[in-house]
């Protein structure tokens, strides 16, 4: 089965402003500032885009495959975007024992994705955590901002459904008078 990791190649625009004030904020180029600079900059752009990266390597004269071998020691650095909503289900032992494999199954059979992978439409990344610190409302996930908990695997696709990749909110009805 192929999976979906995203392997597209959009040229998309990228502001690179955000990016430079960063890096002007920074008093020198030493390596003790990069993890901080690859952290704040995922959290503007959401992950590591390459054209920041160049900025990066350039202005910490470091080469691609330093840079490489630093972003996959921590997993938290993406160097794809990530899907519109992140899922991180929890694979502690109290959600692995209340299910959390069926809901990764189910996850994989519909949006043909493994933790690490984001859906071709870009909607889901799944993520696997450790104990969401929960473990009472087993078995837990974390979708976007939204935490489920007592999730029915059974109703995976009913939860994931309510996410959708445009901002259809639902209309809100309003009484008035
Ligand atoms: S094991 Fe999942 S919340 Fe603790």
């Amino acid at each position: 089965m192929e999976t979906n990791t995203e392997t597209t190649e959009e040229v998309e625009e990228i502001d690179l402003a955000p990016a430079e004030e960063i890096i002007n904020q920074l008093p020198d180029n030493s390596r003790g500032h990069l993890i901080p600079t690859l952290d704040k900059v995922q959290g503007i752009y959401r992950y590591l885009p390459d054209p920041v990266m160049e900025m990066l390597m350039e202005f910490f004269n470091i080469a691609r495959a330093e840079i490489y071998g630093v972003i996959s020691f921590y997993p938290q650095l993406r160097i794809t975007e990530p899907g519109k909503y992140i899922i991180k289900l929890c694979y502690g032992t109290a959600c692995f024992v209340k299910g959390a494999p069926i809901i990764n199954d189910k996850i994989h059979e519909k949006y043909h994705i493994k933790p690490g992978e984001t859906d071709a439409e870009k909607l889901f990344t799944l993520q696997t955590a450790s104990c969401l610190g929960n473990c009472g409302a087993a078995p837990m996930a974390i979708i976007g901002d939204d935490t489920h908990g007592t999730i029915d695997p059974e109703k995976t696709y009913d939860i994931l459904s309510e996410y959708k990749k445009d901002d259809e909110e639902t209309p809100v009805t309003e009484e008035v008078g």
